[in-house]
């Protein structure tokens, strides 16, 4: 082939790939229904990869492997909207959804009213800007938030590494949604419940103060200054908006809803057209049913006057529509009386305090537990026992305590909770470490922590064994059956029959489930054995790094703090497991009874293989550990001063003397943004 003909083929591929790549894409992220798994989406993104490097004047900024760029060099622009972005007037009962139903059909003078219902997803609403694209499509120019409603930040860079946000739409999605090239949509960007948690995970690793809402997380992420972070942290984006040259679509909301869908935008699925108050309060009371089981917060249910002409025609109050409204769901609260205060002792050790209640019916069930925390909790509160409080059950299951109720009817309590002293499991003294919220029982046998250690080891998720519950624990415990998790796997069949509602059958299967997770592999061991912070990504890149767990007890910190998420914390937490004699034994047994406790290692990166950075003055956003970390995992090297073998000098603010020797010796000079590019290949 010549080199003119290779480059046509080579442009062809591109562009089949990226078509190819951007239909699963949308499967997986939009339609939640991906048809390809992901190790074969990933073989195609990388041989795309590895195309556009080969001919890089062939790489657009609307291909997918172009999500995660460069972060904003001067922080985020301000921008103006096209029109303001609005907030909505709320209503919290069916009288007043029913007052502003009567007021818009005053209003609306004869003209269509019938209502869009949709769900108030709680996250923060943006507004992205798509500009004709040279293949007859439309491409994304950039995105925006809210800020005051008039002018916001332009988050374009954070905004791309969203995968529901589509980057390219191709004019045959323009065609089916009746959509010129330029157009506007505006959405909510939320952080689902998973990605939440994930988060919370890590900050706490790092030791940081954890968010307090998906919200709140969603908000921050998307200010974040790093889009590679941004792109880790899942957020998810629901589009409910369509304008164009900044006029809402006249076709109304419904059909505005199915145009974002044929444009390849993520649309929540739950909504309906509800033409009457009964209809509205119908679906409102469905949405709160679905809540729990959602995987991303709600905070109540928007109503929308479907038609466009009827919406003009309503116009606007000073900050919100008229032809809109929120239905805000209310925390569902109950009041009832504090009968004593438990202690459970977890499989680290830790106290937790539970507090009883009079059990009070709260939003369709019976509440008799609310969860206290901790010590801290208890005191700041100044919660007594017998005090009557109020109880909420919010999007989340477990109920929670959320201030003490004192009045005529309400006396407060009079007892004291005296945190116990002795663990009241096993008796042994019970400490709280200076910097620390939690109790914890010293005893490293207390038979609470091996109970709890049985029930981690086999829950789903860790070692997965069925049928280990509750209910087996206790009987494998009271029969002196099982002294640590090893045990498990030297017990039985008529052993296990021999125990309360065991017939031979599940006997049998009990047994067959506990051999079956000896080939649950060196992550799922390293999450069973407890080591504390170390929970399943942890988990999964010290088995990918190390391979076997010999490696792993045999790591130094520092080559521990080499793998991925792995601070100070955890290497911490790992050698003073492992420098435990208890466990390391644990460890011998597990292995004697035939537990695999290897994994596939991770080929070593290797894009920055033979080169040597030197790191000088404060990085923007890396510490000069975590930039050192990520230049070797990389197959770099990292030097402590400038020579002529130095590849690169990595210069961040009050950058002194090595700068200068780079400039003499003339070894390039990168910035922080330049060495996350390299990273990324
Ligand atoms: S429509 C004219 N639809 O709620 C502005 N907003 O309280 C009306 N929100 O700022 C916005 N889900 O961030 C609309 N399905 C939905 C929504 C929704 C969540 C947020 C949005 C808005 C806030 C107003």
């Amino acid at each position: 082939m010549s080199g003119h003909e290779e480059t046509n083929e080579a442009a062809r591929r591109i562009a089949e790939l990226r078509a190819d790549l951007r239909k699963h894409e949308h499967l997986y992220y939009v339609m939640d229904a991906p048809e390809i798994s992901d190790a074969e989406y990933d073989a195609r993104m990388n041989e795309l990869k590895k195309l556009e490097a080969e001919h890089p004047d062939l790489v657009t900024p609307d291909s997918p492997t172009q999500r995660v760029g460069g972060r904003p060099a001067e922080g985020f622009k301000k921008v103006a909207h096209s029109r303001a972005m609005l907030s909505l007037d709320n209503a919290y009962s069916a009288e007043e959804l029913a007052d502003w139903d009567r007021r818009v059909r005053e209003l609306a003078g004869g003209l269509p009213v019938e209502y869009t219902a949709e769900l108030k997803l709680d996250g923060l609403s943006v507004a992205l800007h798509y500009e004709p694209a040279e293949d007859g499509g439309a491409r994304l120019a950039y995105g925006v938030t809210r800020g005051d409603g008039q002018v916001g930040e332009d988050v374009t860079s954070n905004i791309r590494t969203i995968r529901s946000v589509p980057i390219a739409v191709s004019p045959a999605q323009l065609k089916k949604a009746g959509v010129p090239q330029a157009f506007e949509v505006r959405g909510e960007a939320v952080m689902p419940q998973k990605a939440f948690e994930r988060m919370n995970e890590e900050r706490e690793r790092q030791g940081l103060a954890p968010a307090v809402n998906p919200r709140n997380a969603a908000a921050g992420t998307l200010r974040t200054l790093e889009p590679s972070i941004v792109a880790q942290r899942g957020l998810m984006f629901f589009a409910y908006f369509l304008l164009i040259d900044g006029e809402y679509m006249a076709a109304g909301q419904n059909a505005t809803l199915d145009a974002l869908t044929a444009l390849g935008f993520r649309v929540n699925p739950h909504r309906e057209r509800a033409h009457t108050v009964e209809a509205m309060m119908q679906f409102i009371e469905k949405a709160e049913e679905q809540r729990a089981t959602l995987g991303y917060e709600i905070d109540g249910v928007v109503l929308k006057v479907d038609a466009h002409a009827t919406q003009q025609r309503l116009g606007y109050t000073g900050r919100a529509p008229r032809w809109a409204i929120a239905y805000k769901f209310t925390a569902k609260a109950g009041i009832t009386q504090i009968q004593d205060i438990l202690i459970t002792v977890g499989r680290t050790g830790k106290l937790t305090p539970t507090a009883v209640l009079a059990p009070v019916f709260i939003g369709g069930t019976t509440v008799s537990r609310a969860t206290l925390h901790n010590a801290d909790f208890i005191e700041r509160m100044g919660l007594l026992i017998g005090d009557w409080v109020k109880v909420e059950r919010g999007g989340d299951v477990i109920p929670k305590v959320a201030e003490i109720v004192e009045d005529a009817e309400h006396p407060r309590g009079t007892r004291k909770f005296e945190y116990p002293k002795q663990c009241p499991e096993c008796g042994s003294d019970v400490v709280r470490a200076e910097s620390e919220a939690d109790h914890r029982c010293v005893n490293a046998d207390c038979p609470a922590k091996l109970r709890e250690s049985l029930l981690h080891f086999g829950a789903r998720g860790v070692m997965n064994i069925e049928g280990l519950g509750d209910a087996a624990v206790q009987q494998l415990l009271e029969l002196g059956l099982v002294h640590s998790v090893a045990d498990l796997y030297s017990l039985t069949v008529e052993q296990l029959a021999g125990m309360e509602r065991f017939a031979e059958k599940s006997a049998t299967a009990l047994k067959d489930e506990i051999d079956r997770s000896k080939k649950a592999g060196l992550a799922r061991v390293l999450m069973g054995l407890g080591i504390r912070f170390v929970g399943e990504r942890t988990a999964e890149f010290l088995a990918e790094e190390f391979g076997s767990i010999d490696a792993v007890m045999a790591a130094s910190a520092e080559e521990l703090e080499y793998v991925e998420e792995v601070g100070p914390r955890i290497s911490a937490a790992i050698l003073e497991f492992f420098g435990r004699e208890k466990n390391r034994e644990l460890v011998e047994h597990l292995r004697a009874a035939g537990v695999d406790m290897t994994a596939e290692k991770k080929q070593r990166s290797t894009q920055l293989a033979g080169l040597t950075f030197v790191l000088t003055g404060t990085l923007p956003i890396l510490t000069r550990e975590e930039a050192k970390a990520r230049i070797e995992s990389a197959g770099g090297k990292t030097a402590g001063s400038v020579s002529k073998k130095t590849s690169y000098v990595v210069a961040g603010e009050e950058a002194g003397s090595k700068l200068d020797k780079a400039r003499t010796l003339g070894v390039p000079v990168l910035d922080e943004a330049g060495l996350l590019q390299m990273l990324r290949g």
